[in-house]
């Protein structure tokens, strides 16, 4: 058994291909190669091409069908070789996919943590939302809940008792929750709004900070339009804080709204 031989492999992998399978194929014209085989699953071609070798076949009494299973042992053995490369290109294209998914959801606020945190499933109590002042105790900041609508018994919205910038809406978590986006709407049946506001978060509403964009300037939110509209403005990054002030900056008619919490 002394057939020498050299074997190359040049390996050319494309997108290309439907079912999984080793085919022989034309070997390429740039390689004066003797044989050439794909491996293909749908995604991934990988072309294995074998140079001529020298065909010195020893002198001796190997037989004609000795050489012919050698180059089919020679041609599993591609085979098994082409597969595993195969394997190795859908592993670096599942990572590039997985480094691709990481990157996404860096810059994307998270999908999950969007519970609502004031007048959801498990809503917090009245004595938790508390206001800088009221117009009345029907106006009082218990009537911000997003929901809150006109009644004979009150109205729909938090109302404050002076229009200007020293104005608050706070809602108490009761500990540390990660906030990731403010929801507001405007008075029900009333065209009173606020149109911008910044906000103020902490774990103390003695040590409160303002929310900040990228450049370290107060953010300031873009606030509702309209009366009944939800407007949302998603806090990225978040932030991880007991306590959250709404601070209306702007406002049409009368400092009024509605407001609830997304986190977890
Ligand atoms: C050829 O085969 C015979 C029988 O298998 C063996 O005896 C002989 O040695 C072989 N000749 C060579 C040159 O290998
Ligand atoms: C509030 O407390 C949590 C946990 O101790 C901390 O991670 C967070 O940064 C604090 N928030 C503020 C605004 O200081």
């Amino acid at each position: 058994m002394v057939l020498a031989s050299l074997i190359f492999a040049f390996l050319l992998i494309s997108e290309l291909g439907t079912d999984k399978a080793l085919s022989q194929v034309a070997p390429n014209a740039v390689c004066s190669c003797q044989e050439a085989y794909t491996f293909e699953d749908g995604t991934t071609t990988v072309v294995l091409q074998l140079p001529k070798t020298s065909t010195t076949v020893s002198t001796g009494n190997q037989s004609l069908s000795e050489l012919e299973q050698n180059n089919q042992k020679q041609a599993q053995m591609l085979s098994s070789q082409g597969l595993l490369l195969m394997q190795q290109a859908k592993q670096i294209q599942q990572i590039e996919l997985e480094l691709q998914d990481l990157k996404l959801s860096i810059s994307k606020p998270p999908a999950d943590c969007q519970d609502v945190l004031v007048s959801g499933n498990s809503p917090i109590s009245d004595s938790q939302i508390t206001a800088s002042s009221m117009w009345d105790s029907n106006h009082g900041p218990a009537h911000s809940r997003l929901y809150a609508n006109m009644d004979q018994h009150r109205v729909g919205s938090w109302s404050a008792r002076i229009n200007d910038n020293n104005q608050w809406l706070q809602f108490d978590f009761g500990h540390v929750r990660k906030l990731t986006a403010i929801l507001t709407k405007g008075r029900n049946q009333f065209a009173q709004f606020v149109k911008t506001y910044q906000i103020h978060y902490g774990n103390n509403t003695l040590l409160m900070k303002d929310y900040r964009d990228g450049t370290g300037s107060v953010k300031i939110f873009q606030g509702n339009i309209d009366l009944d509209n939800i407007h949302e403005n998603v806090l990225n990054p978040p932030v991880y804080a007991r306590y959250l002030r709404i601070k209306p900056l702007t406002w049409f008619m009368h400092i009024s709204m509605r407001a609830d919490v997304l986190g977890c």
